[in-house]
This record gives C-alpha cells, sequence and structure tokens, in this order.
C-alpha cells in the first residue's frame, strides 16, 4: 500500500461517514504563541472543540502536517520524527465513543484489511478525575475485540492532551497492530510487547484542563483521533523500521549513495542516516510553508538552524565530503511529496538556496569547533558551543587516539537537558489557544492593524505571520522598507480612529470564492473550495452600503465590538526577514 492510498482512503472514508475534508493547515500556529509548530491535527482546531463553531460543521477530517521538536536528540530510532502526518477525524460536540470506535474498527479492518486477530486496544483505567472507560470497553467487545485483547491502562498512556498546560483532553483508547509476520499473535495483549505498534488514537475530549490544573466538563463533548501515516504505512507493508517505506527510502538511498556506506552496516550509521534523512525533510516542511521562515537564532528558525546543523554534522560522521549536499537529499523531499504539498515546489528555490547559505555559515564553525578540539577542548563544550554530537567527538578522539570522559559529558548533558525542558515548556506557559480577554481583544486589533497598513502603506502588505500573548501583540508583514515615524503615526491613528468608533465585529459564513470576490484577507492555500468565516468590522457586504474597514477569514475568536479594545500603541518597527517587517503594539 502507498502512502497516497491511505491518505486517500482515510479521507473518503470519513466523507461517506458526512465528515467535511479540511486542508492540513500551516505548520506554524496562526495568533498561537504559546506553541512554536502544530504538533497534532487537533492542534489547529483548539477554539472549536472549545466551543467555537467551525465553517465546514461538527465532524471534520484531514491530513495534517505536524513537527514535534521536544525530543529532538531521540530521533535516530525506527519510528520517531520530527516531521509527520497525521490522519485524523472530529466530532465538535457531534458523535461520541460509539460512533468513533466502530468506525475506527470499520475503517482497519475493511479498509486497511487488517485481520481482527492483529488487532488489540487499550482504554483508560480510571482515577480520581474520571472514571474507568467501560463504554469503550464494551463498544470494542461488541464488535468483537475479545476481553484479553483490551488492556486498561492508566493516565500515562491512555490520556490524551492538553497539547499545552491548559485546554482540552481527555481518556482515549488506542489500538495496536500485531507487526510480526512470522508468528501470531499472543492471545493475551500486552502493551509492553514492542511488537504490539500503536497506530491509531481516538480521544474522548470532553474536560478543559485549567491553569490551576482543575479537569473541567467542556461545552461539548469531542473526539479527536490521530493516526500517523508513516507507522502505518510500515506495518502495513510489513516493515519495521519507517526508514524503509517510500517516505523515506529515497533519502536513504540518497544518503547511501553520497556516503558510500550501507543503510545497515552498522548501528552508528544507520542512526546517522535516520537523523540526516528526519531533519533535512522536517527543514524543508518547515521553510516550505509560506511563512518564509529561515535559519535564524529565533523561534521556530531557530529549529530549522538546528535540524540542519545537526543533520550535516551527522552527514560528516558518515564521511559526506561533497560541499552543499544537503540539498540534493532536500532535492528528494520535495519530489516525493509536491503532489501532497505544492508548497514544497512552489519554494523550491528558498529552500535550497537557504540550506546552501545554512550550510556554508555552519562550514565555518565547525572549522572553529575542530581547531578548538585540537587545542583539547572538552566534549560537553563541543557540544554546546560548536554542536558537535558526542559520538562525532568520540571518533575524532578514537582517531587521535584521546580519552574522552564519558561520564562527565552524560552529566553535563543532563542538566543541559534539564534547562532546555523547562525552556520549551515556557513556551506552553499561558496554554494553548489562550483565549483570555486580553488575548481576544489583541486579535481583533491584528485585524484593524492589518487593514491600517495596508490603507497607510498600500495593498502589497499582506500578513506573514502573528503571534499573541495577553500582554502583547506580534505582527509581521511584507514590505520593503523601515517605517517612517508619520506612517507609523497614522497607522495608530487609523486603528484608534476605529476604536472610538466602537465598530461592530461580525462573523459571516460563506464559500471561499465568495470570500475572495468581496476582498477578504487571508490564506487561500485550501483545496477543497469549502466554507469559511469571514470576520467584518463595521460597514457590511451589502451592496451600496459603507464597505467594512476590514474583512479577513479567520477562525476567531473575536470581541463584539471594537471600542472594547482601549487605546492601541504600537512599541516596536523592526525588520523580521528579507522583505519582511515585524510590529509589536499593545492595547492600553
Ligand atoms: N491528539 C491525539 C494525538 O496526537 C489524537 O489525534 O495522538
Amino acid at each position: 500500500m502507498t502512502s497516497q492510498e491511505i491518505r486517500q482512503k482515510y479521507l473518503d472514508f470519513f466523507k461517506s461517514k458526512n465528515h467535511a475534508i479540511i486542508p492540513s493547515a500551516s505548520l506554524i500556529p496562526e495568533n498561537d504563541p504559546t506553541t512554536l509548530f502544530i504538533s497534532a491535527g487537533m492542534h489547529p482546531l483548539v477554539p472549536f472543540l472549545m466551543g467555537e463553531k467551525h465553517p465546514q460543521g461538527n465532524r471534520l477530517a484531514s491530513v495534517q502536517k505536524c513537527i514535534r521538536t521536544i525530543d529532538i536528540d531521540e530521533v535516530g530510532n525506527a519510528y520517531h520524527h520530527t516531521f509527520f502526518e497525521m490522519l485524523g477525524n472530529w466530532s465538535l460536540g457531534d458523535y461520541f465513543k460509539k460512533q468513533a470506535i466502530e468506525w475506527s474498527f470499520e475503517f482497519l479492518t475493511k479498509y486497511l484489511d487488517i485481520p481482527i486477530e492483529r488487532l488489540a486496544v487499550s482504554v483508560f483505567e480510571g482515577d480520581e478525575n474520571a472514571h474507568l472507560d467501560e463504554e469503550s470497553i464494551n463498544i470494542w467487545k461488541s464488535v468483537g475485540i475479545p476481553e484479553s485483547r483490551i488492556a486498561k491502562l492508566s493516565k500515562e498512556d491512555n490520556w490524551w492532551g492538553p497539547a499545552g498546560q491548559t485546554g482540552p483532553c481527555g481518556p482515549d483508547t488506542e489500538m495496536f497492530y500485531w507487526n510480526d509476520d512470522k508468528e501470531p499473535a499472543p492471545k493475551d495483549f500486552d502493551p509492553k510487547n514492542t511488537r504490539w505498534v500503536e497506530i491509531w488514537n481516538d480521544v474522548f475530549m470532553e474536560y478543559n484542563k485549567t491553569a490551576e490544573g482543575e479537569y473541567e466538563p467542556l461545552k461539548q463533548k469531542n473526539v479527536d483521533t490521530g493516526m500517523g501515516i508513516e507507522r502505518t504505512l510500515a506495518v502495513l507493508n510489513g516493515l519495521n523500521d519507517d526508514y524503509k517505506t517510500e517516505l523515506f527510502i529515497n533519502q536513504i538511498n540518497k544518503v547511501e549513495e553520497l556516503s558510500g556506506k550501507k543503510y545497515e552496516e552498522s548501528e552508528e550509521i544507520t542512526k546517522a542516516m535516520r537523523i540526516v534523512a528526519d531533519h533535512i525533510k522536517a527543514s524543508v516542511f518547515i521553510m516550505a510553508d509560506d511563512k518564509n521562515i529561515v535559519p535564524s537564532n529565533l523561534d521556530q528558525g531557530y529549529v530549522v538552524r538546528r535540524l540542519i546543523r545537526r543533520a550535516i554534522r551527522y552527514g560528516r560522521m558518515l564521511n559526506i565530503d561533497k560541499e552543499l549536499w544537503t540539498r540534493e537529499i532536500a532535492r528528494i523531499v520535495i519530489k516525493d511529496y509536491k503532489e501532497t504539498y505544492p508548497e514544497l515546489e512552489n519554494n523550491k528555490e528558498f529552500i535550497l538556496n537557504n540550506l546552501d547559505e545554512e550550510e556554508q555559515k555552519f562550514k565555518k564553525t565547525l572549522e572553529k569547533g575542530l581547531r578548538e578540539f585540537e587545542k583539547g577542548a572538552d566534549a560537553f563544550v563541543l557540544f554546546s558551543t560548536y554542536g558537535f554530537p558526542i559520538e562525532m567527538t568520540q571518533e575524532l578522539a578514537k582517531e587521535k587516539g584521546i580519552e574522552i570522559d564519558i561520564e562527565k559529558f552524560n552529566e553535563q548533558m543532563k542538566k543541559h537537558q534539564e534547562l532546555s525542558r523547562t525552556a520549551s515548556a515556557g513556551k506552553f506557559k499561558s496554554g494553548l489557544a489562550d483565549d483570555s480577554e486580553e488575548t481576544k481583544k489583541l486579535h481583533t486589533a491584528a485585524h484593524l492593524l492589518l487593514a491600517a497598513l495596508r490603507k497607510v502603506l498600500g495593498e502589497n502588505v499582506i500578513q506573514k505571520g502573528s503571534n499573541i500573548t495577553p500582554e502583547r501583540l506580534r505582527f509581521d508583514f511584507s514590505h520593503n522598507e523601515k517605517l517612517t515615524d508619520e506612517q507609523k503615526q497614522e497607522v495608530e491613528k487609523l486603528v484608534n480612529e476605529t476604536i472610538k468608533e466602537d465598530l461592530q465585529v461580525i462573523c459571516e459564513e460563506m464559500s471561499l470564492d465568495q470570500a475572495k470576490e468581496q476582498g477578504a484577507m487571508g490564506i487561500f492555500e485550501s483545496k477543497y473550495g469549502e466554507k469559511v468565516k469571514v470576520y467584518a468590522i463595521g460597514g457590511s457586504s451589502d451592496a451600496g452600503s459603507e464597505p467594512s474597514f476590514s474583512r479577513e477569514i479567520c477562525a476567531g475568536p473575536h470581541v463584539k465590538h471594537t471600542g472594547e479594545l482601549g487605546y492601541f500603541k504600537i512599541t516596536k518597527e523592526q525588520s523580521s526577514s528579507a522583505g519582511v517587517r515585524r510590529i509589536k503594539a499593545i492595547l492600553e
């Protein structure tokens, strides 16, 4: 089975169950200050899981691009990926456990043709916040899963979310596939046996975890499911290594060709090749997003930089000595995925040029690190300052007959990881899709700001990104020059006048084509011609009436009247990247 067959089967199946198919959202969250990347199919849907109405209805399905960076240093095994695709279906307060489980079962056994003998499931065993999920047990039994194949597990295994520190979450039921063709699956399901591979997760999101750590019932009971394509593709093709599937194998073959080594030559080589393939693929996808992310020392750009540099280091360990080789792997990623994700082809030159540039920059750093090493630098300094993986330092040390104090290194590494975990946890601090009043106000202010910028600077201005915390708004937009003081004042004045007029903020639902026709701003990368929500501030779309000050395609939420916003002030205006300016603003 190919990856495209799985994607198509999945979407067709849920379409036949009256789900609207929604396109993959960008990898970079819109208006979400709390995380750098979209990490699950449900992530762009948080406002809707919390009760906002979705314009496509209350049954949705998608294939979502995802990035998980928490454990970058753990990539290298057979199934861990920084970039992956997640198949998912959602009920927003519509169906619940019975239909979700029955459909999961139907899809696995009838569409993916998995024999029931190779399936096992786990459910939540219950604790002080929520009881044992007997309902799910009974539904699984009713479709034919025997009791001995149903494990009851704790919150650690069978509870999903929130994705940040607060937000929608709930008990889940996971499905496992017996991934061994030689031996039949044992009668009893032992979740610790690694030949049982988890392939799908149905989450019953009926709680909201609050900042105080309480679990309060959500306005609606939702279903959120997720199936990783890479692993499912591997097991369905009888493989025990995702990197041998069509989603990776062409990259691996290229790395073999460039390095003159074989993928399975040794454990170290397998690991290094996986890291190269994983990291370059993730960098390509991040840069392909229409947000112009480039390697840098900040936020998403920093992640791209780390990924590319780590790939290069492992490439070096594999003895790849060709100049500018990362683009050769990137070309394969683009070729293999461009049908599904046209943004890869559209941004091809941008991606390849940035890879070249970063490779050249890193080469200089590496040379400096090597000189330090010659002088006897400490393994940890080489890691933290010059980014040398310990394996590389060990190799070098071996060549030179030098001893490395690995215990000391591990000790320092542990401290370092604790620090960086705390730092990334900080990113989630205010909770996923924080929907406080302050955030809502700044979100509406962002719409006013875009409209004002277009009036003052011209219609070439389009939004390139935004990031809102309860304290401030950060807004990136296309423009080539620094704003003059007069321009900044003019923009502020326009926004504040609009606030004073206390204009109504109206949400209308319409087709994407209608929205475009009305000149609504927004991201038009959508493929399915679906319904969208348009937030209009002031005026009306009716012919003959006053035009709106702002019209944007947006998920919301927003305030009802601009008068609620207070006084709008630009605190900073600076460059963000080539051709992109960044404004920071507050409401007083
Ligand atoms: N959100 C759940 C997960 O990521 C199900 O999609 O596993």
